[in-house]
């Protein structure tokens, strides 16, 4: 890519691990000078991708490499893209507002979840609001992905069911989505094939490489599939719960995704029918409606298998917030436009008190 001199955004516990000396060592060698950024919280705020843009334009960085889950990622990208636009990255929060491309990236995902490697989005919280918002833009579609099983190996059980959970959200909700297509339903079947298969395997065997190696593809299949068909209701329900109470994004995700599918199911029942059928539920005989359903049961029962945490009280949300969540559910424009099924305040309402 013609870099001269790279600035590094790593995961700070990636950092730790030593998962990034590797890429450092052989920059060195190439003769390419380094910067590393590790100051990139869980569910970051705007200002770390400032941060970060501040030292990529300080050290006359010319290429951004993300190494880390989609924190880092996202961070990453927000920052290449900051360095080639003026200003800061509140300003951009939305869809298209960047005027100019910003600097190339490659991203080196660590988790198997979000996909932030081939999406054109990056979310940040806003510290004063805490709402949840991302940067949209074609200049954000990172220019290269490196995809190595082996970086994901070391990443804990309960992170990854709660980033596998997310992925495989990422492919229900955009199968479903009302701007999915041929091409990004084809992509998402194959991405819950792949998670359905692996993802109890990566969590309770987490050094098995075949597993790690499917959830890295199948989060990649996913993140491709809802960069053209974007997501759902479960990804607008859940993003108050990752701005208001720093639950992180992939547990959000998990605890609401079989609640909001029972409500999408009668809007979308073969879709649904489908997803059962990419999950094995496999049965002779069985109605649409009846198959449709066994997708709720087969992701439910799959999220249980592997820790997820069965409500909202058990990540100690307060009951008496629902209104506030529900207000900045709804304000997530995309995902509740793409929702199959139309989603008003009364049924976030429902769907937050079914998750209690
Ligand atoms: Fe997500």
């Amino acid at each position: 890519m013609g870099a001269k001199t790279c600035l590094l955004v790593v995961d700070p516990e990636v950092a730790k691990l030593g998962i990034s000396d590797k890429a450092l060592e052989s920059l060195k060698k190439r003769g390419i000078g380094t910067e590393v950024f590790t100051d990139v919280d869980p569910e970051p705020y705007l200002d770390s991708a400032d941060k970060a843009a501040e030292l990529g334009r300080e050290t006359g960085a010319d290429l951004v490499i993300g190494i880390g889950g989609g924190s880092a990622m996202d961070t990453a990208k927000a920052a290449a893209a900051l360095v080639g636009n003026k200003g800061e990255a509140a300003q951009y929060v939305g869809l298209n507002l960047l005027p100019e491309p910003g600097l190339p990236t490659v991203m080196i995902p660590t988790t198997a979840g979000t996909g932030a490697e081939v999406t054109f989005t990056a979310v940040f919280t806003n510290r004063q609001t805490n709402a949840k918002g991302g940067i949209n833009s074609e200049h954000m579609f990172p220019d290269c992905a490196i995809l190595d099983p082996e970086l994901t190996v070391s990443m804990p059980p309960n992170v990854t069911a709660a980033t596998g959970m997310d992925a495989l959200t990422h492919a229900i909700e955009s199968y479903t989505s009302r701007s999915s297509t041929v091409f990004t339903e084809a992509l998402a079947l194959q991405a819950i094939r792949l998670i359905g298969e692996n993802l109890r395997r990566a969590v309770f065997n987490g050094d098995n490489p075949h597993a790690r190696e499917s959830m890295l593809m199948g989060s990649l299949l996913a993140g491709a599939a809802l960069a053209d068909a974007g997501v759902g209701a479960c990804h607008a329900l859940a993003y108050p719960l990752g701005g208001n109470y720093r639950i992180s994004h992939g547990l959000a995700n998990a605890v609401l995704v079989a609640n909001v599918m029972e409500f999408n199911l009668p809007a979308a029942q073969r879709r649904f029918a489908a997803i059962a059928r990419s999950l094995g539920e496999t049965m002779p005989g069985l109605s649409e409606r009846s198959l449709a359903q066994r997708a709720v049961e087969a992701v439910r029962t799959l999220s249980r298998d592997i820790g997820i945490p069965g409500s909202l009280q058990d990540l100690g949300i307060p009951r008496s917030d629902i209104p506030t969540l529900v207000e900045g559910a709804l304000k997530v424009a995309r995902p509740v436009e793409n929702n199959p099924r139309v989603l008003t305040p009364e049924d976030a309402v429902q769907i937050y008190e079914k998750t209690f």
